[in-house]
């Protein structure tokens, strides 16, 4: 024992951090997260927010029966409707014994949110929240609640209803900064402020929750834990609303390696950051910036001549943690196109990653397809082939690339041959287009017959080097639905013409499982084509209309 406190990471990427604009995941996609935080070791995984859909129902319900170790929590508007619907998604969690379900539910406390958005006095507001609090105690133990712009509230107020909500039962007080207002002294101030001022404070869980508005939600989150909180909430990648949430890489990693100074500890696995932000990054399609903090590509490159003396002579003159602290590995190895299934199976197994028999097979074959044009493919290449290989491996794959031909030039006009396979039928198109990959795009929608708006398109080279593959995200909209897809090959036209199929294959998926469950009767015929695989239901989003009753 060092004797050090310690806080509890409550991970809400698949709750808040998917409330990033463009940002939608299946359910498959967010078992897969679910499960990788579990290996991360996080306290509490927010899983979604289900009165909102019933993609978001099946999206809570899917993580609270398969995922086990952290607390499975689920949010609801202070209102009974949605409290019984987070109880209700949570209930394989709930059945399987106390403390594996938390029903986190939440109303705004500021004056302004008051009076414009709920219309509701300060009375009523926190009449409210001691109903839905007294309520979700009758599913569950554990209950949080939240007070929505905590930070624009008059303290004395926050104070009175935190003391309401502990009387009727809540177990987690949260202070959330929802549109990322405060400074780091002032919500000490308040975190403080509250400890003295709260009637039962010291039986509670103290959480806190900074949005990024201003870029100060981790020093925000910081100043909370220095001031006593003992939870704090937060994303990967920074994941999240507007300029995001606080980053839990860098919350963990300011906390492990200033230990000295914060005197805490928390529970994360720290060497499954670098996966984690991998393979969210790699199913959200949001792209790491690379000289982000901790898990940026650039984070532990010395460039500067004196740097890399100091580095070479020892570590510690400019490294303050090392690589192998996040899971990030020195590249040492390449395989090739020689290489066996064993070999790939083994260094994968390396890596951290340890795939089914099909997912494994599958990520196989691409190896192959990409060693054939590389020499060497590195362990970046190979996080690259296999991020998201789990919920890929759900994505039937309806239209397969058979064959691709490209012209194009500094003159005329830019033409793609391409050949599509569906099942037995294999078709061929070609088409013009203002460069190579809007011809094969537009190929490609003559193929299906289908044509989608393209929303987003990011390419990025995945290691330095002439011959380094590009790794490109596309992003497909339909009825406000976003289905992102990723492609990877040495040539970035293909990797193109993959990824847009890979999106369009998910596409055809979430349209079959809405129909299906139309055919059924059952929730998503109420929701849109999309809703019903996406978790996300067109224009309606609770948290925009809270207090709707
Ligand atoms: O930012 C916020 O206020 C929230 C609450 C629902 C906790 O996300
Ligand atoms: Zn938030």
């Amino acid at each position: 024992m060092n004797g050090r406190r310690r806080v509890e990471i409550f991970d809400t990427t698949l709750r808040d951090g998917e409330q990033s604009p463009g940002v939608s995941l299946n359910v498959h996609e967010k078992l897969e997260i679910a499960r990788q935080l579990a290996r991360l070791g996080v306290d509490v995984i927010e899983a979604g927010f289900p009165v909102t859909s019933p993609g978001d129902f099946a999206a809570v319900q899917a993580i609270a029966r398969e995922v086990h170790g952290p607390v499975i929590a689920a949010l609801a508007r202070a209102l009974p409707g949605d409290v019984e619907r987070a109880a209700e998604a949570l209930r394989p969690a709930r059945e399987r014994g106390k403390g594996q379900a938390r029903i986190h539910t939440f109303i705004a406390t500021s004056p302004i949110h008051m009076r414009y958005k709920l219309r509701k006095s300060p009375e009523e507001v926190i009449e409210l929240a001691v109903a839905a609090v007294k309520l979700a105690r009758q599913y569950v133990e554990d209950v949080e609640f939240s007070a929505e712009d905590a930070t624009r509230s008059d303290p004395e107020f926050l104070a009175r209803v935190f003391g309401a909500v502990i009387e009727a039962g809540a177990t987690v007080l949260n202070v959330p900064d929802t549109v990322g207002y405060t400074t780091p002294a002032e919500f000490s101030r308040l975190i403080r402020f509250l400890r003295e001022n709260v009637p039962g404070i010291e039986r509670v869980k103290l959480s806190v929750h900074c949005h990024d508005d201003l870029g100060m939600a981790v020093a925000n989150s910081l100043a909370g834990v220095e001031a006593g909180a003992t939870q704090v909430e937060c994303t990967i990648n920074g994941l999240g609303e507007r300029a995001g949430n606080a980053a839990l890489e860098e919350i963990v990693m300011a906390l492990r390696t200033r230990a000295d100074f914060y005197g805490v500890e928390t529970g994360i696995v720290t060497p499954e950051i670098y996966r984690t932000s991998r393979l969210v990054s790699a199913l959200t399609g949001v792209m790491v910036q690379p000289n982000k903090a901790i898990v940026g590509e650039n984070a532990f490159a010395h460039e500067a001549g004196i740097h890399q003396d100091g580095i070479l002579k020892e570590r510690t003159t400019y490294e303050i943690m090392t690589p192998e602290s996040i899971g990030l590995k020195q590249s040492r190895l390449v395989l090739g196109k020689h290489s066996g299934r064993h070999a790939f199976r083994a260094r994968l197994a390396e890596l951290g990653y340890e795939l089914g028999e099909q997912e494994l097979q599958q990520a196989y074959e691409r190896f192959i397809e990409l060693a054939d044009r590389k020499k060497n493919v590195s362990d970046r290449d190979l996080e690259a082939l296999v991020a998201g290989a789990g919920s890929r491996a759900t994505v039937p794959e309806e239209y397969s690339l058979e064959y691709l031909s490209v012209v194009s030039g500094t003159a005329g006009i830019a033409t793609a041959t391409v050949k599509l396979r569906r099942g037995d039928e294999v078709r061929t198109e070609a088409a013009c287009g203002d460069g190579p990959v809007d011809a094969a795009y537009r190929a490609i929608d003559r193929i299906t017959g289908v044509h989608v708006e393209l929303d987003g398109y990011q390419l990025q080279a995945v290691t330095g080097g002439k011959d380094a593959a590009g790794e490109v995200v596309v992003r497909l909209k339909e009825d406000g639905h976003i289905f992102v897809g990723r492609g990877l090959s040495t040539d970035v036209i293909e990797a193109s013409v993959r990824a847009y199929l890979h999106a369009f294959n998910k596409l055809l998926a979430a349209r079959r499982e809405a129909q299906g469950t139309a055919a059924a009767g059952g929730q998503g015929a109420t929701g849109s084509v999309a809703g019903a695989a996406t978790g996300k239901e067109t224009g309606e989003r609770a948290t925009g209309t809270e207090a709707r009753s």
